[in-house]
């Protein structure tokens, strides 16, 4: 802890509060207003712009300098040269893996990503055209009901069983939801494919024709998934943290953490991208499209530009852009008028000074909608390939936090309804 205090001063109070000041190993110094409440005061913070909900030493990001670290490693340094379950071992361990433990954990997520037989009922259940996330969120909470042995959350080797599960387990029932929403027959998980080969031989093989998975198509499944690995302290993080605190079952928190990505404000916005580029439909409309985004009375905004955090550039961004240039060549799809659409938007974007001047770079999502599309994954599917790259990190939040002493999470509010009243008489 350092020496610094703040000191508040209230209308009216005598003395100020003194509240200490905590320095992190990076970014801001926080103010500690946690004895607050003992002198009859709040803090009123809503979206919790200036609130740092909890300590962690899992990853760090400047949106300022483009910086993103997963336990102190940049974001391009591991899409160059880890993968994503090296990156998974990362996130909830503190340290990248000795060669034998990369080959235990590799082993262990192989180990584990069938899902019991009965799983497939639940399937049978869903209308054809559920959305995808409708059917994550049911399925991978109904996974407690089968590891009743191992839900003890404060035994750590039940914690790193249910980590492992999880990972192991969402590709496979991500594609379950995929292929029943095209009535295909699901596809059993292939052991001795590497994770991303897997994931895309469950999706786009059938009991007829097993094709060969590309290995440029399965390099960039993975650095998607590992670009969407963690991201500090986001809604759906902060929302499987606020589960895990009444102490509830790791698939319940994961589930949670599923529906809140879920909203286009979050998990989104890939989505929005590849509906915009077909609502554009023809280059010939890129400047109308444009000249909305400009426009001040015009809500329309162009999908895939700017961030809330990265203020110069979204490090992810660069390395899906390489990704991308690489799927679209491998594919020969250049020319298809959707990429074209694409990279017209892209050109004006880092020209026009209206984006210069905002800073409105491409983002993360841009790229992967249109490596996602080109790939042949539906729009409708973009989300639960988040969820997918985003479990280990809502994993490792989770075995954080249960792992140190923690309250239950719960955050007050500025009352504005009435004050007491009498119920009427009859
Ligand atoms: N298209 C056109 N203009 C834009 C865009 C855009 N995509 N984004 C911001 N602007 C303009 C705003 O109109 C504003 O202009 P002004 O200063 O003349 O009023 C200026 O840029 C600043 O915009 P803010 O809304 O203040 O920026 P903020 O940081 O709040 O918003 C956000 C960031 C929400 C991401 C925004 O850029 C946006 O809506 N982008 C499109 C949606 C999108 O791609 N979301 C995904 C984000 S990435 C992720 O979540 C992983």
């Amino acid at each position: 802890m350092s020496n610094k205090v703040a000191k508040l001063t209230l209308d009216g109070s005598a003395e100020p509060i003194d509240l200490p000041v905590l320095s992190g190993t990076l970014g801001p110094d926080v103010v500690d207003v946690g004895g607050l409440t003992a002198k009859g005061y709040f803090t009123y913070d809503p979206g919790f712009m200036s609130t740092a909900a909890c300590e962690s030493a899992i990853t760090y990001i400047d949106g300022g300098k483009g910086v993103l670290l997963h336990r102190g490693y940049p974001i391009d340094q591991l899409a160059e040269h880890s993968d994503f379950l090296e990156t998974c071992f990362l996130l909830l361990n503190g340290e990248l893996p000795s060669t034998s433990e990369k080959e235990e954990f590799t082993n262990s997520i192989r180990y584990h990503t069938m899902v019991h037989e009965q799983v497939y009922e639940f399937f049978k259940g869903f209308p054809r055209d559920a959305h995808p996330m409708a059917i994550m969120v049911g399925v991978v909470g109904a996974l407690s009901a089968f590891y009743h042995d191992a839900l003890d959350i404060t035994n750590a080797e039940h914690r790193k069983l249910a980590a492992h599960r999880l990972i192991a387990k969402i590709p496979t029932l991500a594609a379950m939801c995929y292929k029943h929403s095209i009535g295909q027959p699901f596809m059993y998980p292939r052991n001795d494919f590497s994770y991303s080969e897997n994931f895309l031989h469950m999706m786009f093989n059938t009991p007829c024709e097993e094709a060969k998975v590309s290995p440029i198509l399965a390099k960039a499944m993975d650095v998607i998934f590992l670009l969407h690995a963690d991201h500090e302290q986001n809604a759906s993080t902060s929302t499987v943290r606020l589960a895990g605190s009444t102490g509830t079952n790791p698939y319940a928190c994961i589930s949670s953490g599923i529906a809140a990505l879920w909203g286009p404000a979050h998990g989104g916005a890939n989505e929005a991208v590849l509906n915009m580029l077909y609502e554009i439909e023809d280059e010939s409309r890129i400047e109308e499209f444009i000249a909305r985004a400009k426009d001040k009375n015009d809500p329309f905004r162009l999908m895939g530009f700017g961030h809330r955090v990265y203020k110069n550039f979204d490090p992810r961004a660069k390395v899906m852009r390489k990704i991308c240039d690489e799927v679209l060549d491998d594919l020969g799809v250049e020319n298809d008028p959707l990429f074209r659409i694409a990279r017209r938007l892209e050109k004006i974007a880092l020209e026009d000074e209206y984006f210069i001047e905002r800073k409105l770079y491409p983002n993360v999502d841009f790229y992967s909608g249109i490596i996602l599309q080109a790939i042949g994954i539906p729009s409708s599917m973009f989300t639960v390939i988040f969820s997918l790259g985003r479990t280990p990190g809502w994993i490792s939040h989770w075995n954080e936090m249960i792992s140190q002493p923690y309250k239950i999470g719960r955050p007050r509010q500025l009352y504005k309804g009435s004050t007491q009243r009498d119920y009427p008489k009859k």
